[in-house]
């Protein structure tokens, strides 16, 4: 049947969306699939509703398409998605309630305070060092690919990272800084069948993987499989599958980690339920190292559409 891949979109992920839906319906095409691009900011919910397709592979990042939005209207259309469902979506494009979900199941995530941009005073952002330390992490909860997210390495800093968050949303993140390792793991199916993929750490120049960094420099060290001992590593990914069924994730997900140095303890940051699919992207980085292809990869998230 058709297949629809949505991509391009309205969020700050708009570019990053593009790079991913231009590399899947690629991918699906070259193995025979009739897959169409779809771009909902250009197009409405009427049109993608005739365009009759069997199913949709989401491409898009951020909101209104990662956030459960876009799965609500797919869900009324009767149509089906890949990846998690319009709850898991919508927790987990919130940095907060997924630390919060993270929580009540007793899995590490670093301490955090919640701001509320319309109310918090300059008092109260001076004394955050007192409560998380220094540097310090600060981050607008609902973007994706290191936008709206600052570190704050003095008291000189809080005012201008604040703002910088404040820009995208109206609450405001601020969390521990765990100085260690930068860890990603993919987690695909769901339930008790949801599995990891191996872990990929990330080694940006000075610890700064950052947008550009992420889609346009090649000067970031990626090492696939983590160099990590054997335990580590499955106490990792038993994690990341943890984390992926804690908020109710199904399909694919890629959840990411920091690995504190002074002990190896990892830390949950979040869970990207639509990640990318760029050539400068992880999940496939990962998906070859365990032997599938780019194509085979989208081949198989495709297949999870409707679980
Ligand atoms: N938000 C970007 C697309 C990612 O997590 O891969
Ligand atoms: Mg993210």
């Amino acid at each position: 049947g058709k297949v629809g891949v949505l991509f391009g979109g309205r969020s700050a992920e708009r570019e990053v969306s593009i790079m991913s839906g231009n590399g899947v319906v690629q991918a699906l095409q070259s193995k025979g699939i009739d897959a169409h691009a779809f771009d909902p900011a250009e197009r409405s919910l009427a049109e993608l509703a005739a365009e009759n397709f069997d199913r949709v592979f989401i491409a898009l990042h951020g909101r209104f398409g990662e956030d459960g939005t876009l799965q609500g209207a797919l869900e009324q259309l009767g149509i089906p998605y890949t990846g998690p469902g319009v709850m898991a979506s919508a927790i987990a494009m919130d940095k907060v309630m997924s630390k919060r979900v993270w929580q009540s199941f007793e899995l590490p995530t670093p301490r955090f305070l919640v701001l509320d941009t319309s109310t918090v005073t300059s008092e109260e952002l001076r004394q955050l060092p007192d409560a998380l330390g220094l540097p310090l992490m600060l981050k607008a909860p609902h973007e994706g690919s290191t936008i709206g997210i600052s570190k704050v390495t003095g008291y000189a800093d809080i005012e201008a990272g604040f703002a910088l968050c404040a820009k995208y949303d109206e609450v405001v993140l601020a969390e521990e800084f765990i100085a260690g390792r930068e860890l990603t793991v993919p987690v695909l199916g769901v339930g008790r069948n949801a599995r990891a993929l191996p872990i990929v750490e990330i080694r940006a120049p000075d610890g700064n993987y950052d947008y550009q960094h992420k889609y346009f420099t090649n000067d970031t060290q990626y090492l696939c499989p983590a160099p990590l001992d054997d335990a580590l590593t499955l106490r990792i990914q038993a994690l990341a599958v943890q984390a992926f069924n804690a908020l109710g994730c199904k399909g694919w997900a890629r959840v990411d980690f920091m690995l504190r140095d002074t002990d190896n303890a990892p830390f949950l940051l979040e869970i990207n339920t639509s990640p990318g699919m760029t050539g400068h992207s992880l999940v496939p980085m990962s998906a070859k190292q365990e032997g599938s292809s780019y194509e085979e990869l989208c081949v198989e998230i495709l297949a999870s559409a409707g679980l």
